[in-house]
């Protein structure tokens, strides 16, 4: 009897010394607010189904029937998925685990383009994982691009509450007329509204998704001063859970058989959508609930460190959306 409570005593002193380790090692771990998940109103997508290879092909490997997939990044190459539809709006998602280890110089991207069908005035909606090197933590930055404007970044970065390496932790866009949203694990972190007063500002042409792991040496952390140091390759991203709701765009001018000019809509349906055809454009989707608003405010006063909108020596006028 007398030596339990000296065991139990050991055990406590173990967990205590382990759940310090866990947070030194990953220095922002927090509770968020419960939010209602917007991830659970859309189906998954087989990863294999929805996206093809874009590059670096032997270092993607398909798991558990296609619905996983790892993307790797070593000397030879990085890796990349491109959504096989084009979307116009639509709800994208994906659980992601990142790297473990050092990480300096990788970045871990989930983002929509259409670069490749405009090369001069092309859209983007972006989430980048930026690694990190000894002392500091992985970053989520996220930016929008809008008809060509590449000098017009609109940056906002977050350190993450959670350690991003560990477990998957779903990173998501919502993309619709009404506003573009950054989540990350459900907590919107940014709201973009579209206004009327400045449509040349947010993303509105058709997009395709991409999921990939490159070498960014040159600017990723610490503005470049910490590249990729391959003695820790290969670097390793998961990714699961995939969403991919929203209108795809066909344009027949992209296939050789056929001769008319005319784009044709698909949109797929939701599970929860009451809007009818368009997943994610409803009423539903159109502005953040009360308790979304509060779990925003939460992150981004807790989390996130840099805003373009406060960043006074980069602009001699602060764009017009941020007044
Ligand atoms: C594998 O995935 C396909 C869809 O991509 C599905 O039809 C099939 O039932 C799955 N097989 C198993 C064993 O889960
Ligand atoms: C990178 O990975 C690919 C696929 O596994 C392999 O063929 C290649 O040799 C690797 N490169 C290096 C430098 O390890
Ligand atoms: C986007 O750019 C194109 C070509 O530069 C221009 O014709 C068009 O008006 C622009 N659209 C918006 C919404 O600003």
């Amino acid at each position: 009897m007398a030596f339990l409570p000296q065991k139990f005593l050991f055990s406590a002193l173990v967990s205590i010394l382990c759940f310090a380790f866990e947070v030194s090692s990953y220095r922002r771990v927090y509770t968020p607010p419960n939010v209602t998940p917007l991830t659970s109103s859309f189906p998954r997508v087989p990863i294999d189904r929805g996206f093809s290879k874009s590059f670096g092909a032997s270092n993607i490997q398909y798991l558990n029937n296609g619905s996983m997939a790892t993307l790797a990044l070593n000397k030879t190459s990085g890796s990349g998925l491109v959504s096989q539809g084009r979307y116009y709006y639509g709800f994208f998602s994906s659980a992601i685990k990142l790297p473990a280890g050092l990480s300096s110089g990788v970045v871990v991207a989930f983002y929509l383009s259409n670069a490749d069908k405009f090369p001069h005035n092309h859209d983007e909606i972006d989430i980048e994982l930026l690694g990190h090197d000894r002392r500091n933590d992985w970053v989520i930055q996220t930016n929008l691009y809008s008809n060509g404007s590449v000098s017009t970044g609109r940056e906002e970065k977050f350190y993450l509450w959670f350690d991003p390496a560990k477990e998957h932790h779903y990173y998501s866009i919502l993309w619709n007329s009404y506003h573009t949203v950054f989540l990350v694990d459900n907590i919107p972190v940014r709201e973009f509204i579209h206004s009327n007063s400045y449509p040349s500002i947010f993303p509105s042409k058709p997009m395709s998704v991409y999921a990939t792991i490159w070498d960014a040496s040159d600017w990723a952390t610490h503005g470049g001063k910490s590249p990729v140091n391959y003695n820790y390759a290969p670097f390793v991203a998961s990714f699961t859970e995939m969403e991919l709701s929203g209108c795809v765009v066909s344009d027949p001018s992209e296939t050789s058989s056929s001769s008319s000019s005319s784009t044709t809509t698909t949109c797929s349906k939701s599970s929860s959508s009451t809007s009818g055809l368009d997943p994610a454009n409803g009423p539903e989707f159109s502005k953040l609930s009360q308790q979304q608003i509060a779990a925003m405010d939460w992150a981004r006063r807790k989390l996130m460190f840099y805003s373009y909108c406060n960043d006074k020596p980069r602009y001699k006028v602060m764009p017009p959306e941020c007044h």
